[in-house]
Formats: C-alpha cells, sequence, structure tokens
C-alpha cells in the first residue's frame, strides 16, 4: 500500500537564489537553510538554534527577512531568495558590511551574515528607522558576542549614510524615496 505522505519524494525544485535559478532534487522534509548550505552551497547562512530563535539562518524571502530553518525548501519555490552571498557580489564589502566593520559590529561574526540581512531588509523597507527602531528589529537576533550597541550603531551609521547620499543626490544613493 501507498504511503501518502512520501508520494512526492525526492521532487525537483526550482529555486531563486541571488538572481540564479537552480534545480534541486531533494526530500520534501528538508529546510531551506540545509539545501541552501548543502545543495547549493551558500554556505554563508549559518545555522544556530534549528528552532527559529536565533536568527543565524536569516535570509531575504521577496526582500523581507526570514528563518530559512523554519521553512521547507519547497515553500520557496516561486520566490525571490537572498543570501548574505549577494551583498558583495562583485567581490567589495557593500555600504551595510563596511559599518559592521567600522563599528566592531561583529566578533566572531557567527550571527554576522543573520544580522546583515535582518538590517538589510529592514532597511530597504524602512530607510527612515530611527536608532530605537532599529534597536527592536536587531533584537531579533542573538548574537553572544558584541552586546548589541555596536550592531544598532553599524546599521544606525549605514541608515544615516544612505540618506545623507539620497538627499544629496549622489550617484550610489540607494533606497531613496
Ligand atoms: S538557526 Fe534558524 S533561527 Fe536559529
Ligand atoms: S559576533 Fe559572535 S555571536 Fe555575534
Amino acid at each position: 500500500m501507498t504511503d501518502p505522505g512520501r508520494t512526492h519524494d525526492p521532487q525537483l525544485l526550482a529555486l531563486d537564489v541571488n538572481g540564479v535559478r537552480h534545480e534541486v532534487i531533494t526530500e520534501s522534509r528538508r529546510t531551506l537553510v540545509d539545501v541552501l548550505r548543502h545543495d547549493l552551497h551558500l554556505t554563508g547562512t549559518h545555522v544556530g538554534c534549528e528552532h527559529g530563535i536565533c536568527g543565524a539562518c536569516t535570509v531575504l524571502v521577496d526582500g523581507r527577512p526570514a528563518r530559512a530553518c523554519l521553512m521547507f525548501a519547497a515553500q520557496a519555490e516561486g520566490a525571490e531568495i537572498r543570501t548574505v552571498e549577494s551583498l558583495s557580489g562583485d567581490g567589495g564589502l557593500t555600504d551595510l558590511q563596511e559599518a559592521f566593520r567600522e563599528h566592531h559590529g561583529l566578533q566572531c561574526g557567527f550571527c554576522t551574515p543573520g544580522f546583515l540581512m535582518l538590517a538589510e531588509g529592514f532597511l530597504a523597507e524602512r530607510p527612515e528607522a530611527t536608532k530605537e527602531e532599529i534597536r527592536d528589529v536587531v533584537a531579533a537576533n542573538l548574537c553572544r558576542c558584541t552586546g548589541y550597541q555596536t550592531i544598532v550603531e553599524a546599521v544606525d551609521a549605514c541608515a544615516t549614510a544612505r540618506r545623507t547620499a539620497c538627499a544629496q543626490g549622489r550617484k550610489e544613493a540607494t533606497g531613496c524615496n
């Protein structure tokens, strides 16, 4: 007799990750973070708690931060996924990454990809964010090294620099209203 829960495994998934379409044959029970790391070799996305608490696995799904350990890879079909590898595609650091470096927003760095993607999604949606709003948002992810002050300073510095660039109409300005 056929087990109805297994009739579709393994299945072919088409995933749009960092602007590239990937086809993966995998079981429907596998999480997005496992497929990103083990099948697509995008190991910048980290795995901590595996149950939605730490945020180390944060990626962008259609522009919004999401816990990749809480999603099945199959749920990501048809969505645009961005991982931390998308930030510096040309090999240099983005303004957000530079701000983390300048403000010492990391020590061991394990949590950093998750914080970067959390901040990237948040600032894209809310470029006018205040420091208090930034503080609230970064509290969603866990860092055991830095304390949060330097992370807040980094995200705030990036947001401020972007707003200044927009106000001055500079060509590198991003996310201007
Ligand atoms: S590994 Fe996903 S939230 Fe911790
Ligand atoms: S820098 Fe080590 S956990 Fe955040």
